[in-house]
């Protein structure tokens, strides 16, 4: 959660710092804040947006050569100008930002408030801050051998910079949990929670790790460990370019998103699937395959969109790998002390790669022997990095907060992985694995013929924007994706939606229909098609508006249907990445006919990194 970003060289700081706060709104929006040196400190923040903070200092004195910069999403305290960061030290002298949360802080607090330190807000970062001012005083040490002291007393999850005016040449950071990337230029340095504030300053970055603290002067980047040892920084080059987080003429990113998803799920498969031949080429399969093969049991462990992936992941790796799979919250898991043996396989889901939850449930499974496989959109991100294995799903930099493209790269990922270690196995006969991969193979283009509903979709999303409840329901592989459409219809929208498998509807949901409730259904031709045409009869008997997505031609449910929306036929292990684009458009079209901010909704942030 929240967005950092820090400049250190010859130029100006403050635009630099406020566009690289902009790219990463995304990740938290609920207030922002920068800190300037040059002949002292100047910390100016404000509650709102970016462009709230931006607005405020027309006009101010912002010129330095050394800033840092913070977007917030609030853990501890209010959204408030007084809770923003940058936060300062009692002297007046030191300002920090801080990514994550101190969770010993309230016994730091007190400890603190005995000695007499005033607190001007109610975070847990300014309790850090006062502490290492307190170990500075108390040690008469410096400010790096405060932070490494202090440091080592906090328990909780972290990205900090700082900056001090008696040493108006450096910035030091330090990493626990928090995700830091390191952009060297000429003479310069970038500091950021991800790329994208680097990318169009330089392509050499550091990905700072846990337990390590960069201290930083224009021309010169010392990483070391909390035992003062130096360590040597690893440079890499980012393979990203700038156009891939702009939104390229779209009013939104989470339309452009939609509409990039014939293209990331061709990259998805790009070198991967070779139709023709019959063969899935991936190197993490391949490198691990006598343990995936011969996985006793594969638990996936993933949040939110991810989570409802992993939910598809199961449907078809029990199908086809004939392995059991447990889909599991990474928040439950994680506390959960659940049971982990060796020839287990843990299959982590995630976009950003850097969700708490996530990263520590995998940790605590790869401490108890597990293979750890991540399937991962942000390259060289925590999870990736902590996995023994994994495949990255190539979608590019998802920028709208609701998760859209990297969601269809999840399930085309997944789905590759279970077809490769089911052909390996012997699970699967050879006739329904070619025709599995020519129906992958001919996935961008169906998903490029769905994206023509978007007209229909946004008449629909007119007629039904006022309702007050939605029902999502599906069977089977389509299951997961109801799921998926009422969580991005709450989170785009703010209407309460409830996604659920058509057949356990009649033992309770059912007697929310009326004639003002709109009920999607999920309904492409499958296996369970019969039946999930009985259930619309049911609530089309009790009078619900049904909103049906259903494979094209099929008379039957549009004579029933208030609304269809038609996807092309597919094979109904791989029609659900056709099906959840409508919905994708759905929730997308009725947030702006709301009105809403569809890329930074409420309360949310792209990349949770607490808890
Ligand atoms: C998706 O629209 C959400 N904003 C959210 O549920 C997200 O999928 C979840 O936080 C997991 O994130 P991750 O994939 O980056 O781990
Ligand atoms: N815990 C800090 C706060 O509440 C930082 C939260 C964040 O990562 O934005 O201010």
């Amino acid at each position: 959660m929240c967005g950092i970003v820090a400049y250190i060289g010859p130029k100006e700081a403050y635009p630099v710092v406020l566009k690289g706060l902009k790219r990463l709104e995304y990740r938290g929006y609920d207030s922002s804040g920068v800190a300037l040196l040059n002949n002292g400190l100047k910390v100016y923040k404000k509650k709102g947006k970016v462009a709230d903070l931006e607005e405020s200092l027309v006009g101010k004195d912002v010129h330095a050569h050394i800033g840092i910069g913070h977007t917030r999403w609030a853990t501890h305290g209010e959204p408030s100008d007084r809770n923003a960061h940058p936060h300062t030290s009692s002297n007046g002298k030191m300002a920090m930002i801080h990514n994550g949360i101190i969770e010993n802080y309230s016994q730091l607090k007190n400890e603190l408030l005995k000695k007499g330190y005033v607190f001007e807000s109610d975070t847990d970062t300014e309790v850090l801050l006062k502490f290492i001012e307190d170990i500075q005083l108390n040690n008469e040490c410096g400010l790096e051998e405060a932070v490494r002291i202090a440091l080592k007393r906090v328990v909780g999850a972290y990205v900090i910079v700082l900056i001090d005016q008696d040493h108006p040449d450096t910035l030091i950071a330090a990493r626990k949990g928090s995700p830091l990337v390191i952009g060297i230029g000429k003479g310069e340095h970038f500091l950021a929670s991800d790329a994208t504030p680097i990318i169009e300053y330089t392509k050499e970055v550091v990905y700072v790790n846990d337990y390590e603290l960069a201290i930083i002067r224009p021309g010169e980047l010392v990483l070391k460990n909390l035992g003062n040892e130096k360590i040597t920084p690893f440079v890499q080059k980012l393979d990203l370019e700038l156009a891939a987080i702009e939104k390229s003429g779209y009013d939104h990113f989470m339309l452009k998103e939609i509409f990039e998803q014939p293209q990331t799920i061709f990259d998805c498969l790009r070198g991967r699937l070779d139709a023709n031949a019959g063969a899935i080429t991936m190197a993490g399969v391949q490198n691990n395959i006598d343990q995936l093969k011969n996985a006793s049991r594969i638990i996936i462990v993933a949040c939110g969109t991810s989570w409802h992936a992993g939910l598809l992941a199961e449907y078809i790796f029990e199908e086809l790998c004939r392995i059991p799979v447990e889909v599991e919250y990474a928040s439950e898991f994680r506390y959960r002390n659940p049971v982990v043996h060796k020839g287990d396989v843990i299959i982590a889901v995630s976009q950003s790669g850097e969700t708490a939850d996530t990263l520590v449930a995998i940790e605590k499974a790869k401490e108890q022997g597990a293979l750890i496989f991540g399937v991962v959109n942000a390259v060289g991100s925590s999870i990736a990095r902590v996995s023994n294995a994994g495949a990255y799903t190539h979608a590019g930099p998802e920028i709208g907060v609701a998760s859209t493209k990297a969601f269809t790269a999840q399930l085309v990922v997944l789905t590759l992985i279970a077809l490769k270690v089911a052909h390996e196995k012997k699970t699967i006969d050879t006739s329904r694995f070619m025709h599995l991969l020519s129906e992958l193979h001919e996935i961008p283009e169906k998903v490029e013929l769905t994206l023509r509903s978007a007209p229909k979709v946004k008449a629909l999303a007119e007629k039904y924007r006022d309702a007050r409840d939605f029902l999502y329901l599906g069977r089977g592989y389509n299951f997961p994706i109801a799921l998926e459409g009422a969580l991005k219809l709450k989170e785009i929208s703010y209407i309460h939606a409830e996604g659920y498998p058509a057949a356990e509807m009649k033992h309770g949901p059912i007697a929310l229909v009326d004639e003002h409730l709109p009920v999607v259904f999920v309904a492409t031709r499958d296996s369970y098609h019969e039946k999930i045409v009985s259930n619309i009869q049911e609530i089309k008997a009790r009078k619900g508006k049904v909103i049906a997505v259903i494979s094209e031609g099929d008379e039957n449910i549009s004579r029933m249907a208030d609304d269809t929306i038609e996807v092309p036929e597919a094979d109904e292990l791989v029609a659900p990445i056709l099906s959840v684009v409508p919905l994708q458009l759905l929730a997308y079209y009725i947030g702006v006919a709301k009105d809403l901010d569809v890329d930074k909704p409420r309360n949310l942030a792209k990349s949770v990194t607490v808890e």
